[in-house]
């Protein structure tokens, strides 16, 4: 059988797509919907940059919770203790103030508003549920 020269091209482009196919199968899936981890200093510090820092950044005398880096994040205050927790953003105050349903103080932050998308607070509880980490 002969085959035309414009067949070997097409097998030659087909042969290596197929191979990269299937080898890209096997990568690691680290949850059932996102491959990708939250980065916490692109995605989440970003969002406390913007809403949160002019109330709990070092600036504000009076500011009972930083917001402006991990450590400060993760230390939380000494009325409440940590506002993150781990893996389980639900039982993690910050998650309950951004659903306006905090049983200390203000059950909702910002609390004069504008409350944060629903995009930015998924992101928090997704990079709360990951672990917390102080990713890059
Ligand atoms: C207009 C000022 C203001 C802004 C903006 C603000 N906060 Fe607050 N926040 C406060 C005050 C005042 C308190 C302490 C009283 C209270 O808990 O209601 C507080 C308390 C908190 C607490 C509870 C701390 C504890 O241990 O009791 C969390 C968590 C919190 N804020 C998160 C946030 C987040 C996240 C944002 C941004 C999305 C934010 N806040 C924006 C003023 C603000």
């Amino acid at each position: 059988m002969n085959i035309s020269w414009k067949s070997k091209i097409a097998l030659l482009l087909l042969v290596p797509l197929l191979t990269y196919q299937c080898s890209d199968k096997g990568s690691p899936v680290q949850n059932g919907t996102d491959t990708e981890l939250v980065s916490y200093s692109m995605e989440v510090q970003p969002i406390f940059d913007v809403n949160c820092i002019f109330c709990h950044g070092p600036e504000f005398s009076n500011a009972v919770l930083l917001l402006n880096t991990y450590d400060h994040i993760m230390a939380g205050t000494s009325d409440n203790g940590p506002v993150v927790i781990p893996g389980n953003s639900t039982g993690s105050l910050i998650v309950q103030k951004l659903q306006g349903i905090a049983s200390v103080g203000s059950p909702l932050m910002p609390p004069d508003g504008p409350v944060l998308s629903l995009e930015e607070i998924q992101t928090i509880i997704q990079w709360i549920d990951e672990g917390a980490m102080n990713t890059e």
